[in-house]
């Protein structure tokens, strides 16, 4: 019988997800499809029951339910306790376990490269969800320092104590300040949606250099005007789309057991943009 996955979360209409899996499910051979399923909040509860009567062989999770959905699991793995949201859901005949793909799938580009996170000072502009999920990477990674910018400063300070319970210094910043600084870290992430539709730069780019890492997980436009900057300094880029490209797979491999199809998800990807 096919089987069936899905995305739930609101707004889920430009989801790249269906085209990723969809693509990845043929190339494959699988006899599965994907679905995107809006489920507003205050309603998932409604909405994973309605998962669970049509027999979901299992789903990913994006805004706003990555935090509430960890109520309604029957077990959460490690990294999902860890960071305290999943993404990623199996249902075996009603009994519901969850993973959270993020945080490998952040650190996936980084490997890829063979960068050693080991001693580094690390700056994350934004305190959301995602940023929480980086932060929860670099702490595996043993970094040395993580520094948070964030709009709303308490934020920051609730993301930095978070950093500190995982055994890594970190302090936070005024991200109207962040970029004078940034020359001081090995790695500046944009973990906010600043950047979104080719509007905008999280923080000033002036003192970023060569030797800086800047990885962007905002990946529409895949050039967003902060790699756009970093790029004319010459520093090391890591896109959006490949943290995107990452978690997927690892969710598709924990569904259905197969290696997932690297280059048709980002053949699928790159030619959506
Ligand atoms: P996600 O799960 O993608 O991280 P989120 O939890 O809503 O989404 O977090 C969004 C992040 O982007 C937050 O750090 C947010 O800053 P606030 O904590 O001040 O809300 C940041 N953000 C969103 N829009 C922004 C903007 N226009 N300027 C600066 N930061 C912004």
């Amino acid at each position: 019988m096919t089987k069936t996955y899905a995305v739930i979360g609101d707004p889920i209409d430009h989801s790249l997800s269906p085209a990723l899996h969809n693509a990845s499910f043929a190339f494959r051979g699988l006899d599965c499809i994907y679905i995107a399923y809006r489920i507003p909040k205050g309603e998932l509860d409604d909405g994973i029951a309605a998962l669970k009567k049509i027999g979901i062989a299992g789903f990913n999770v994006t805004i706003p339910h990555k935090v509430d959905m960890m109520r309604l699991l029957d077990e959460a793995d490690q990294e999902c306790k860890t960071v305290g949201a999943t993404n990623t859901v199996v249902n075996i005949d009603g009994y519901l376990k969850g993973y959270n793909t993020d945080v490998e799938g952040f650190l996936d580009p980084i490997r890829k490269r063979k960068i050693d996170c080991t001693g580094a000072d690390v700056l994350i502009v934004g305190a959301g969800g995602a940023a929480r999920a980086i932060v929860a990477g670099f702490a595996k990674e043993k970094v040395h320092k993580i520094t948070i910018a964030n709009r709303t400063p308490q934020n920051a300070e609730h993301l930095a104590s978070f950093a500190k319970q995982l055994g890594v210094d970190s302090d936070h910043v005024d991200i109207a300040k962040a970029g004078d600084t940034a020359s001081r870290y090995k790695f500046i992430v944009n973990a906010t949606s600043v950047g979104l539709k080719g509007i905008g730069l999280p923080i000033s780019t002036k003192n970023i250099t060569k030797d800086s890492i800047v990885y962007d997980i905002v990946y529409m436009p895949v050039d967003t005007p902060l790699i756009l900057e970093a790029k004319e300094k010459n520093a090391t880029i890591i896109y959006g789309w490949e943290m995107l490209i990452a978690q997927a797979m690892k969710s598709f491999e924990i569904w259905t057991g197969v290696q997932a199809p690297y280059e048709a998800m980002k053949l699928t990807l790159l030619g959506r943009f």
